[in-house]
Parts: C-alpha cells; structure tokens; sequence
C-alpha cells in the first residue's frame, strides 16, 4: 500500500528515507526537522554519506532507523534518477524484512512525490510467479509506504495508473499458453461487465470470415487457438463528441511462422501482445478514473506458430480493405492482423483519430535502442501531443518520419501490396508504419511502435526490472486524460 501524507511521524517501528542531492554537504540543505538534519549533518561531517547519485547509507538516531539515498548533482535530479534512486533504496537489502516505510522526498514538489510512488509501485515490480520464494520474505509491495508531501488530488490517480501499468506486465509476463486469445476475452468481458457506458464487439473465427478478415485469418491459421478481435466503445463524453480509437497489436505468442525466428530472437515473443495488453489496461483504467472522452479500445488477436495450415511466404491474401497483400515474410505478421482492425474501424466508426501500439519492427530497437518508443504519424498535431504525454509520463516516444514514398519499396508483381520491402531492410519501423497507414485512408493516425521498449530481457532499464514494462499504460492515459 503506498499513501501521501502531509506529516511525518517517525515512529519506531518505521524506517524513514530520506532523499537527498549533493545539497546534503552544503548549508542550505532542505531539511526541516531538526534531529534529522542533525543526523545528515554528522553523517556528512564523519564522510560517511555525501549525497551522490547512487549512494545509500543507513544510520540510526536513538530507535530509529533511516536510510540516507543520494540523487547526486541537485541540478542533475530529475523524476527518472528519482525513480530510480528510490527503486534502489526499496529493493536494498537493508530494507528487506522492513514492512513499513515513510519516504522523505528531496524538495516537496509533486515531481518528486509522483516519481517516488512510480517507483513504488512500477519500480519495484517483479513477476514471481513461478518462483519458489521463502515465506517470511516480505516483498515490496506488501509493505506501508507513505510518502511525506502535501497532498495533491492527482496522486491516487498515479497510483491506479501505476497499478495499471503492472496489470499490463502481468499480462504479457504470463506463459502464452495462459495468455491466449480466450484469455484475454475473459480479462476484457471481467473489466466491462456491468459497465453502462461501454459495449462490447467480440469478433470470433466465424464472424471474421463473414467480414472477410483474410489477414488476420491467415496469421492465426497455422494456431490451434482460436483468433479473436475485441472492441470496446467507451462514452465517456457526450453522443456528439468525436471517437478516438486505440488499437493493440496482440500476437500471444510470434514465431515467425514459417520464416521462423532463431535463438536469441523466439524467447520473449510472448511479449507481442504488449500492444493489446495497453490496450486493455488503458481501458481499465478508463473505466476506473471515468475518463472523459470518447474511446474505442481494439485488440487483434492471433498467435503466429506453425503447423501445415501455416500461411506461407508467397501467399497472397485479401483482408477487410479489399486490398491484397502478398506475404514476403511470414514474420512481418503485425502489420496484417492490424490492417484488418484498422480498416473495420475506420470503415465502421469513422473515428476522428485511430492510434496503433504495436511491438511491430526489430527495426526500431536499432533505431532507437530500448527507452523510446517509436511514433510515426501522418498529423503534427496528433503527434505532438502524444510526445507532450510522453514527456508528462516518462513514457518516452521519439518521433520517426511519416513516409510515403516507402510504399514504392512494398510494390508486388502480384498483388496489390507486399508486407515486406525490397530496400533491404532499409528503414524497417517507417516501412512497417507505411504499410499500416495504406489501411486507414485520410484518417488522423498515430502509429507506436514498442518493440524496443515493451520488454526487459537482460539489464535492468531505467527503473524497470526484468520482463515486461508496461509501456504506453502512462502514455495513452495521459493523452486521453488531456486531448
Ligand atoms: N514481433 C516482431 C517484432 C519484434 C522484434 C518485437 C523484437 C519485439 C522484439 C515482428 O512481428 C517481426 O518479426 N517483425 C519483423 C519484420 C520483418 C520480417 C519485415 C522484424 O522486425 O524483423
Ligand atoms: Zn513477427
Ligand atoms: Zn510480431
């Protein structure tokens, strides 16, 4: 449980931490409480503590137990450092058996309150699930956080949206024989149920080929899962108000399909249904803070495995947009299955903006690396406030170039398109957003592509631990709650 109150009460049983710059060594430093500053003072005198970044030192005063944090340079703090300081001091060993805690921030500012519950909550997540752990050990988010700060409406708000972040990590954590298409119907139709203001369209096999899915069909065919397209229209604002739409790529699981993936590449493709797992924690979290617009949250749901059904590079499929796509690589299958939902939606809902979040090209982690996502968009405007949200949230995006000339790369001999290019590899996130784009006529659209970004494979990133991230939960509630 993590809380923001005004005051600190220090009593014995709690560890206080205090946060503090390399300000600790001057006079000025910004500590109210005589016997705590007392306390960092001889800390700093003795050189046992000097308030860098990275630094942790425990001390005691009388009882009491505190831990001192560094954040380094104080012209250096900034929310993500915070963050991460703290995520540091959470996870110590010191702290282990702790279970509760008052967290002192560096300057009562709703920056430092709002980094140090991020990193709370989303800093300190692990996915255990299938570890076996001893009984006694306490883990984080068990413990009595409370946070010392003035109090502001906005925090529980970051606190849902922080849970909301690690509902998404679970998803996409959990093996994908869990997490397949039916699964994720139940999680959708669970978060819906007996919700007024929200409808539900489930597109199952039947009624895909009825509408002539052939993309998505075609993905799924070598699966014995069944495919799944879920569409949630939320009104939170008036009938007249226009529609956004978001809509997640959710492959449960990438192989490749008959291009298959090699080692080092297949491990972590249960995380290419980050995109829809956004998707479903946004909603939520709609739902949960009563947004107040108008959403229509959409997942394509597929697993791309092998069997001798598998579409096969060569192939030439038509989908929803009438359009036919000839298959140049079985593993460039993101884009397909949202072809289809891109071109219902438009066609059906004629929404004002559609926005796609897609773990959709290796392309962008070359591009750029594991911290920013990638956005492509045919609207500055669009553009500009999603990367205004990704500043606001530390959900990083980096603007890549809206493309068009790229689709003379996609031309088929025989077909109308090609899902791969012939510029050898050239440019692969802004070919990937190319091919989507084709799919939603003069519609304002904002293409996200994650896979950089949606999972943790080795290191730690930031302040994110193993597995996946949650990327685009922040974001996309951030937008929805602004534009
Ligand atoms: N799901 C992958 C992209 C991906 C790569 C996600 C790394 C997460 C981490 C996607 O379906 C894919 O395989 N894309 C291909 C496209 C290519 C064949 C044109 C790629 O990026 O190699
Ligand atoms: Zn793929
Ligand atoms: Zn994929």
């Amino acid at each position: 449980m993590i809380q923001v109150r005004r005051d600190f009460k220090f009593d014995k049983s709690a560890v206080l931490v205090l946060l503090t710059s390399e300000q600790a060594k001057s006079e000025s430093v910004p500590v109210k409480d005589k016997a705590l500053l007392a306390e960092l003072q001889k800390a700093v005198a003795a050189g046992q503590f000097e308030g860098n970044g990275g630094e942790l030192f425990p001390a005691v005063s009388g009882k009491k137990l505190i831990l001192f944090v560094g954040l380094g340079k104080e012209k250096d703090v900034n929310r993500t450092a915070l963050c991460m300081a703290v995520r540091r001091a959470l996870l110590s060993a010191g702290l282990k058996k702790v279970a509760s805690l008052e967290i002192l921030p560096h300057a009562d500012t709703a920056e430092d309150a709002i980094a140090i519950i991020e990193a709370a909550v989303i800093g300190v997540y692990a996915w255990k699930k299938y570890v076996s752990v001893k009984k006694d050990d306490k883990s984080v988010s068990k413990k009595d956080i409370f946070v010392v700060a003035s109090p502001r409406e906005e925090y529980s708000a970051i606190v849902k949206v922080a849970e909301n972040v690690n509902f998404a990590r679970d998803l996409v954590n959990e093996n994908a024989d869990v997490v397949h298409s039916l699964f994720l119907e139940k999680v959708v139709r669970g978060i819906v149920r007996g919700k007024g203001n929200v409808s539900l369209e489930v597109l199952d096999r039947k009624k895909m080929l009825a509408r002539k899915f052939g993309l998505l069909l075609a993905v799924n065919q070598g699966s014995n899962k069944e495919p799944r397209v879920l569409i949630a229209r939320y009104r939170g604002a008036g009938k007249k108000e226009p529609y956004t739409a978001v809509v997640g790529k959710g492959l449960t699981f990438d192989s490749g399909g008959l291009n298959l993936k090699p080692t080092g590449h297949i491990e972590t493709m249960r995380s290419d249904m980050s995109g829809a797992a956004a998707v479903i924690a946004v909603l939520k979290t709609a739902l949960e803070l009563k947004i107040k617009k108008n959403i229509i949250f959409a997942c394509a749901i597929a697993e791309n495995a092998i069997d001798a059904n598998a579409y096969k590079p060569g192939d030439v499929v038509v989908g929803y947009s009438g359009k036919s796509v000839e298959i140049g690589n079985t593993d460039a299958e993101g884009r397909l299955v949202l072809a289809d939902v891109l071109s219902y939606i438009v066609d059906k809902d004629k929404p004002a903006r559609i926005i796609d979040i897609a773990t959709l090209t290796g392309a962008v982690v070359v591009a750029l690396g594991h911290d920013y996502s990638g956005l492509v968009s045919n609207n500055d405007s669009l553009a500009e406030e999603l990367l205004a949200s990704a500043r606001a949230t530390d959900d990083r995006l980096w603007r890549l170039p809206n493309y068009p000339e790229l689709k003379d790369s996609m031309k088929s001999k025989i077909a109308d398109i090609k899902n791969t290019s012939n510029w050898r590899g050239a440019g692969g996130t802004m070919t990937g957003a190319e091919f989507l784009r084709q799919f939603v006529d003069k519609t304002t659209w904002a293409h996200l592509d994650i896979a950089g970004t949606a999972f943790v494979d080795n290191d730690v990133r930031l302040y994110y631990g193993h597995g996946a991230t949650g990327v685009g939960v922040r974001l996309l509630t951030h937008f929805f709650q602004n534009n």
